[in-house]
């Protein structure tokens, strides 16, 4: 008779997918004490390295998590990371280099100044393991060889129609918000119907992991990536080939290019150690080779990111070429942004806009990542012709064209200065700290104050422009607590609203208790300065909060300014405020402003 049951499982939030979307969602509901079921139709995290640029915005969200240590123990360092080598092959003659990743010391400071965390080179291979381990601590239901087929809602909750792989077995999960985590192929995503913009499929590209002690070549010049110029397919069709480490000095990707047209090749063990060799420029080398998979250049963006009860997040809204490395950096903070709002919405304390200020606030960001990535592509081309590779059709021609630019000759030196200003023009590919920590929110869980929208006064991309206007990012400080340093970003987080304000701000621990009283919802109020639990060691709080002593910056728990207040006259408007940000008024934005 049991066979005839379909069994139904109820949970609070069903996420599809364990990528990095999926997995972060996971462990900040966990975290925050969110019933969650979290699904994968494979059955294990990631086979393959993949994504391994892990941002200071990645790093921010693993410290909330009580992750940092812990990723920075499998982590490689910024140092041992970020020195782009360009050459012929890993043996043969280097073209010139370009320091990334910040660690030019005149982008070292604005990135030091930025964040308590440091940008580092975490393989996807462990960085789902990690997530996932925190997820499963903090009491989440993770489920393997479990596929999405369908699913249904309604203004009570979504219900979706689940497989167990191994046994065919099909069950339903009632849920009352799901979470659409599910990549590149997302099937949640088709059966939302969400609009997609751009193209799929736009080049070709093969990554070929295998095991090779490469000290001899590179242990002298650390990188984490290895640019190869040869003739031929390349990265993305490029003429580019790329060996990137996975572990010092022994674990390897080798990224080679396919033509598109053809479609993806039957790739060979013969085939692939020859791609290899001919990236590492000596066949004598030992290669044992691992998996290899294709994979394309995209450019898409969801406009729409969101239907009724389910959202899509990660590359399910948002799919790119890897330059600039914001993948799953993205994918994390999508999760980071609509992660409080499902719990805040499961515990009844907020109203449908908060949670449509997912759409607000992220769609916008994945557009942008997804144009900033595909012009980075751009970057590519000069260098190919500066280098005579974009007309060289084999090795020998190639090696002819890049003799010039050893002679004493007009075009040796024009060639000498093309390659000069294509390398230096892979800024904004590689050191991009604006890309990575400039983004600002618009929507109705960020309460004006009625400052005017500064915008970005110098390069929107290179500079990170931090401020504390509504919807920017929380400013990074060091603070002092029993002679130890702690980060502004230590004193918030954690699933929790908070309050910081100085000297004479004490009135704001009653307005957070009113606000306590009138929604349920908890506000941490912290004073800084002289004689409190957390004092403002080098002013920087002072300095940059641009308000008064007295004032106030309500902290959402994703490290997002909500409001702010320029003194402590304000704190009366407190309830109202967070009424709006957590959409239970139909106030308008400017209720602060008033
Ligand atoms: P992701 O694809 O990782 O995960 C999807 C999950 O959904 C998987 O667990 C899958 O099993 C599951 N799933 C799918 N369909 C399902 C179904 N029907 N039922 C159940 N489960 C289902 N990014 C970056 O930040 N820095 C970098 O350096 C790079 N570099 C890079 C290099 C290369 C070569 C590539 C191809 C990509 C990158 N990226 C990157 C991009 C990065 O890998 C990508 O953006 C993230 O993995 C996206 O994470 P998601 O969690 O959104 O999807």
């Amino acid at each position: 008779m049991s066979e005839n049951i379909h069994e139904i499982v109820q949970t609070d939030v069903l996420i599809v997918g364990l990528g990095p979307a999926g997995a972060t969602m996971s462990a900040l509901l966990g975290q925050y004490g969110v019933k969650n079921l979290a699904i994968n139709m494979w059955s294990s995290t990631a086979p393959t390295p993949r994504a391994h640029i892990t941002n200071q915005r990645a790093m921010e969200i693993l410290r909330d998590l009580g992750l940092e240590d812990a990723a920075k123990d499998i982590a490689v360092d910024q140092k041992t990371m970020g020195d782009l080598v360009l050459c012929s092959s890993l043996a043969g003659e280097e073209f010139g280099r370009k320091l990334t990743w910040h660690t030019h010391p005149e982008n070292q400071a604005q990135h030091d100044l930025a964040s308590p965390t440091a940008v580092c080179d975490i393989p996807q291979t462990l960085m789902e393991p990690l997530i996932l381990g925190a997820a499963q601590r903090a009491g989440s239901s993770i489920r393997f060889e479990t596929k999405y087929l369908s699913h249904t809602q309604d203004e009570n909750g979504v219900a979706a129609e689940l497989e167990d792989t191994v046994s065919g077995r099909r069950y339903t999960v009632k849920a009352k918000y799901m979470v659409g985590a599910d990549g590149g192929n997302s099937q949640v995503a088709k059966d939302l119907d969400l609009p997609l913009e751009g193209k799929m499929g736009l080049a070709g590209s093969m990554n070929i992991h295998f095991k090779a002690d490469l000290s001899s070549y590179v242990a002298h010049r650390p990188a984490d990536m290895y640019w190869v110029f040869q003739p031929g397919e390349g990265l993305a069709g490029h003429g580019v080939g790329v060996l990137r480490m996975v572990k010092p000095w022994t674990d390897w990707v080798g990224v080679w290019g396919y033509d598109i047209q053809k479609g993806p090749p039957e790739l060979t063990d013969d085939m692939a150690r020859s791609i290899v060799h001919k990236l590492i420029g000596d066949d004598s080398v030992d290669v044992e080779l691992g998996t290899f998979n294709t994979w394309t250049v995209n450019k898409v963006f969801a406009k729409t990111i969101s239907k009724g009860r389910v959202f899509c997040m990660g590359d399910a809204i948002h799919r790119h070429p890897p330059m600039n490395g914001l993948g799953s950096n993205t994918s994390m903070a999508d999760a980071y942004n609509l992660a409080w709002k499902l719990a805040a919405a499961v515990n009844g304390q907020a109203g449908e806009a908060l949670l449509s200020s997912y759409q607000d606030e992220r769609q916008p960001v994945g557009e942008y990542v997804v144009n900033r990535a595909f012009a980075s592509m751009g970057l590519l081309p000069p260098i190919l012709g500066a280098l005579g590779l974009a007309t060289a059709p084999d090795p020998e021609s190639m090696k002819a064209a890049m003799e010039k630019r050893k002679t004493a000759t007009e075009e040796g030196a024009k060639q000498r200065a093309a390659l000069r200003g294509a390398i230096d023009g892979l800024s904004p590919g590689f050191s991009a700290l604006g890309a990575e920590l400039n983004q600002r929110y618009d929507s109705s869980a960020v309460v004006s104050d009625g400052s005017e929208d500064v915008g970005f006064s110098e390069d929107r991309d290179l500079v990170h422009q931090p401020n504390t206007r509504p919807g920017s990012h929380l400013r990074h400080v060091w603070l002092e607590k029993d002679q130890r340093l702690v980060s502004s970003f230590d004193l918030c987080g954690k699933g929790q609203f908070t309050i910081l304000t100085g000297i004479g701000g004490e009135a704001w621990v009653d307005a957070a208790a009113a606000v306590k009283g009138a929604t349920g919802v908890e506000i941490t109020v912290h004073v800084i300065g002289a004689g409190q639990e957390y004092k403002d060691a080098y002013g920087d709080f002072a300095r940059t909060s641009e308000t008064e002593e007295t004032g106030a910056l309500l902290v959402r728990p994703d490290m997002f300014i909500g409001w702010r207040a320029g003194d402590v006259s304000k704190a009366v408007e407190l309830v109202d405020v967070m009424k709006q940000v957590l959409g239970l008024t139909a106030a308008s934005k400017e209720i602060a402003a008033e």
